[in-house]
């Protein structure tokens, strides 16, 4: 018997979201209609300009050789680096070339219904505002640095730009079976989080790691954090933390193996067996894990950010 989370979904509209489903009690600003979309982009003073250069020559000095060359290849196709902060009108023509998305603009959050209909749509919702020179290094809300710089070059590549499409349409269902949390574990440990193989290197892909200059190197290079091979399975019952490093990275053998596991899961039956909390622990190996390199975990043990130990 079919209920109503198995049936064929419309993306075409926003949907309705039945009652009992949670959605986060945001407040639409005046200005903005059901899509949450912007009228248009912010118009940025020389100085904005000026802390775009900066974060832009930042990433540069710790990315070659550390992010994966999917992204590197994607800054150049969308020369992100000709100075100043991207018109996003501009972006989307060339990415629309590309692989057919687009950059669109939103105030700082949007509820998870509507951010996962646009990328159903190949529509990237991106933040409007800059962080501040007092904000330099380390932003709670995602700005428009981390969101166009750190997720945008990965939408150049055709596999990564279908897997973003199909994430958006697999959160939906997840919304409907009160599994938002285990959706949100996957885009976390992928598109925020993500490693990669290279001729056996791992290199990074996720916009979480490749915006900000402390976890590029950490995440790639240190010896704390533990790295393995990613399950979707296993992902989505794993915690993570928001506010610190990554006890744990899991890594993809390529973005057609990430696409694989994501579009043959058969999710109605997945969210059936989850449980609601999360079952692994962020810093856990487990017995079933292909483990590339076992953290000492010695960042996390020293207390971590707070503490100000340091991300060895
Ligand atoms: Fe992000």
């Amino acid at each position: 018997m079919m209920t109503t989370v198995t049936e064929e979904q419309d993306f075409t509209t926003l949907p309705e979201m039945p009652e009992g489903v949670f959605t986060a009690p945001l407040k639409k600003p005046a200005h903005v209609g059901d899509d949450w979309l912007e009228p248009k982009q912010t118009e940025y003073s020389s100085e904005e300009d000026g802390i775009w250069n900066d974060l832009f020559s930042r990433q540069m000095e710790v990315l070659p050789g550390r992010a994966a060359s999917a992204f590197m290849h994607g800054l150049d196709k969308l020369d992100l680096g000709r100075g100043g902060v991207p018109d996003f009108g501009r972006l989307s023509e060339e990415l629309d070339r590309l692989t057919g998305w687009s950059v669109v603009p939103v105030p700082m959050l949007i509820p998870d219904h509507v951010f996962f209909w646009h990328l159903a749509n190949r529509r990237f919702p991106a933040g409007n505002f800059i962080r501040t020179r007092e904000t330099f290094d380390y932003i709670q809300e995602p700005d428009v640095f981390h969101d166009v710089f750190g997720h945008v070059p990965m939408l150049t590549d055709p596999v990564y730009a279908d897997y973003m499409q199909e994430y958006g349409k697999a959160g939906w269902k997840a919304m409907r079976y009160n599994r938002l949390k285990a959706l949100g574990a996957l885009y976390w440990y992928t598109v925020e989080f993500g490693l990669l193989l290279e001729q056996g290197e791992v290199r990074a892909y996720g916009a979480g790691i490749l915006s900000g200059p402390t976890e590029v190197v950490f995440a790639v290079e240190a010896k704390s954090p533990n790295r393995i091979m990613l399950s979707v399975d296993r992902v989505m019952r794993t915690d993570y933390v928001i506010s610190d490093l990554q006890p744990t990275y899991f890594v993809i053998e390529s973005f057609e193996d990430l696409y694989r596991q994501t579009v043959e899961r058969d999710f109605d039956r997945l969210y059936r067996n989850l449980p609601p909390a999360f079952t692994y622990a962020n810093s856990a190996a487990i017995d079933v894990d292909n483990v590339v390199h076992r953290g000492t975990q010695e960042y996390l043990l020293r207390g971590g950010r707070g503490s100000g130990a340091r991300p060895v």
